[in-house]
């Protein structure tokens, strides 16, 4: 098991968007999908999330063109050689608030996870939200009936290391009730 502190770990975590193309070693995947596996969801819900752990290199080129025929922007999975999609089966009609923040906890729980392993890591929403313009796409995936991709995480090795960041204390605005 790779071991950070854990304040030192939530500092270290930033965005990494140039990766090596190195896969992560199997053990640092085992880490990841621990925390995977660990990660609070709303009403504990568990079979209402699925993840798809993608490193077939012609999916991640078809999310790749999905994304840059929708958005017009390439490389929005950043050459990673892994993707780890969330997506969610909707309690109701769509997809709801505590849907969305279920799959973003997983793969801020995994980013965490992958940062204390030395993997880089980034979140990816925009192309997830391109790959839901495309069914074609989406079919690729062998997702199981009615679940819809949600967000995910690109990971894979960088050049570089993690290094606990100063933050600033005033990025998020607060207001105090005392
Ligand atoms: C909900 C969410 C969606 C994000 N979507 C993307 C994305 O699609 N592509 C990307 O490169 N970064 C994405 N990010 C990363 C943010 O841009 C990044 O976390 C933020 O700018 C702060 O930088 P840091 O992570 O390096 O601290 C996303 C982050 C969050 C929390």
């Amino acid at each position: 098991m790779f071991v950070m502190e854990t304040m030192a770990t939530i500092r270290s975590r930033h965005a990494i968007r140039q990766y090596t193309g190195a896969a992560p070693s199997p053990a640092a995947m085992a880490q990841i999908e621990t925390a995977l596996q660990a990660a609070p969801v709303a009403m504990g819900a568990y079979d209402h999330l699925h993840a798809t752990i993608i490193t077939d290199p012609a999916i991640l080129k078809a999310i790749d063109d999905t994304a840059a025929r929708q958005f017009g922007r390439a490389n929005m999975l950043y050459g990673a050689p892994v993707f780890i999609l969330l997506s969610a089966k909707p309690a109701h009609e769509t997809l709801g608030n505590a849907d969305y923040a279920s799959a973003g906890i997983v793969v801020h729980n995994m980013a965490l996870a992958a940062t204390a392993a030395g993997v880089g890591c980034c979140y990816i929403w925009g192309a997830v939200a391109a790959l839901n313009q495309e069914p074609a796409t989406v079919a690729k995936l062998n997702l199981p009936a009615g679940f819809v991709p949600c967000c995910g995480l690109v990971l894979g090795e960088f050049a570089g290391d993690y290094a606990p960041r100063e933050i600033p204390s005033d990025r998020i605005g607060i207001n105090r009730l005392a």
